[in-house]
């Protein structure tokens, strides 16, 4: 028993300690008198029982290790608005949790807008204090500064001033929030790296491999758009590391390799795979862009392309073509399999991955059912007015409205205007929809299919037969333009 409890305590302490020793709690009592006497301080006021939260606490521990040793350091401080700091949170109008604010010597200074991960944070954080571009004044701060980070960097090496030098602070103040960048013009620095006016973009140690140079010298012209496009086709090398906060950098033709990707945990693990996805990558530079994600952050992406991770599972591959539509890998993964995939997919001879319920066998309702693979027959060629709405089983507003619209399609049976709904979190939703809650509803008339419009308006029947008795494309016969009712033809 004794033993059991010395254990459990010992296994909390050591969690605490490696998990928010960086973080500073403040409270009431303390806040403004500790707050003034710092610099920057990132502010997370929060609640113990929220969900998101919890997600940020870890990242934001990250974050705080990375940013206490920064030069100039950053302060990431938390308050419980539940506790001891519910008059702070008060007082800081605070209404959501989190709410993340940055205070300059104790003052508020702006909300924090930046991203909720690790790496964004510290970076984010670190473009708020000093200059866009730091300074190296010795060699020794030329390594420590490469050691230092987890991403490429790039820095200037400027013995004069030059057109070039001019680009690059251009530049390093236009992306300070997204890249770190560093320069310097001190003799044994540049001695050091054998340059008197060049900028390199150095790739961070535990990324290194043997397929792709560990630096890249510019060597373009002195302008910084063109400075731009070389960070922006270099700065993740031939196989980035793409995670939830930097996948929009990642652009398509995309080929991503899902597994356990975690250099802090597993980097032995996750180099073996990364390197046989580079030997592959290394063939297909500048067609085709190559990623490793970690599957675990991307589950809902890998749902998206109908991939199923088992723990045991070998990496899983999946790619998107120039126009965004969808393959999967169906082999084992292997260099072999995934050259010719990459093969394949470059020669146009995949099939495009289409994630669809099977077609309705037969369509009883009057509410037509579509799903991905009916979807031209019962929408774009179905030679109709349209009326579609996208639902998720599992969302309330939309079993509400469904009464309704049953009944709508009752009524409108007799017209040319088709009632539709899809299933969205088990179909593609074709790229002019965008459906980003539930219910979304759209109005698709039969002469403008490609350009669907979303319905705004309410949500009975009389708020739909009235928007529908005004935009029909012939007027409808059971209705007039302003959505009254017509009389019924009496018969003679
Ligand atoms: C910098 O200026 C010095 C003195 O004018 C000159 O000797 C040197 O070549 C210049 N360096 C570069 C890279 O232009």
């Amino acid at each position: 028993m004794l033993c059991l409890q010395v254990l459990s305590i010992l296994l909390i302490a050591t969690a605490a300690l490696a998990s928010e020793e960086d973080v500073l709690e403040l409270g009431d009592n303390d806040f403004d008198s500790r707050l003034s006497e710092i610099d920057t301080a990132l502010v997370m006021f929060y609640a113990p029982w929220c969900g998101h939260c919890k997600r940020l606490k870890p990242e934001y521990a990250k974050a705080a290790e990375d940013l206490v040793r920064n030069d100039p350091p950053v302060t990431l401080v938390k308050v419980d608005c539940t506790e001891a700091g519910k008059e702070t949170c008060n007082k800081n109008s605070v209404s959501g949790y989190p709410t993340l604010k940055i205070f300059r010597n104790g003052e508020f200074s702006q909300e924090y807008k930046g991203p909720r991960e690790a790496n964004g944070i510290a970076k984010y954080m670190k473009a708020q204090v000093g200059p866009a571009s730091k300074e190296l004044k010795s060699v020794a701060d030329l390594e420590k500064f490469l050691a230092s980070e987890k991403e490429s960097v790039v820095i200037g090496f400027f013995e004069n001033e030059s057109d070039l030098k001019a680009a690059f602070f251009k530049l390093a103040d236009k992306l300070r929030e997204k890249v770190q960048f560093a320069h310097s013009s001190y003799k044994d620095v540049l001695a050091k790296q054998g340059v008197t006016d060049a900028v390199i973009l150095f790739r961070p140690a535990h990324l290194k491999n043997k397929f792709e140079p560990s630096s890249v010298t510019y060597s373009g012209p002195a302008e910084s758009s063109d400075l731009n496009d070389f960070l922006t086709k270099n700065f993740y090398g031939l196989a980035g590391v793409r995670k939830s906060d930097n996948q929009r950098e990642f652009k398509s033709p995309l080929v991503v390799v899902y597994y356990a990707v975690d250099y802090v945990k597993n980097p032995k693990g996750t180099n073996y795979w990364r390197n046989r996805v580079l030997k592959v990558a290394e063939q297909f530079a500048g067609k085709v862009n190559f990623a490793v994600s970690p599957n675990d952050e991307f589950t809902h992406e890998l749902n998206e392309f109908g991939i199923e991770f088992a723990q045991s599972d070998k990496p899983k591959v999946a790619a998107r073509d120039a126009s965004e539509k969808k393959y999967v890998l169906k082999e084992e993964f292997s260099v072999e399999s995934l050259t010719n995939f990459v093969n394949d997919l470059l020669n146009e001879k995949l099939e495009p991955y289409i994630k669809s319920e099977p077609i309705p066998e037969n369509q009883d309702e009057p509410v037509v059912v579509a799903v991905a693979k009916n979807f031209e027959d019962v929408v774009v060629n179905n030679d109709k007015d349209t009326l579609i709405e996208f639902y998720a089983p599992w969302c309330g507003h939309c079993k509400k409205l469904a009464p309704a619209y049953d009944e709508l399609a009752e009524k409108l049976k007799g017209e040319d205007v088709a009632i539709v709904k899809m299933d969205a979190t088990a179909n593609d939703v074709p790229p002019n929809y965008d459906v980003r809650g539930f219910p979304t509803l759209y109005w698709a008339p039969k002469d403008k299919k490609n350009n669907p419009v979303r319905y705004d308006g309410g949500r009975e029947v009389d708020d739909f037969l009235k928007y529908i008795a005004k935009e029909a494309t012939n007027e409808l016969k059971g209705w007039d333009r302003s959505g009254k009712e017509k009389p019924a033809k009496t018969e003679l």
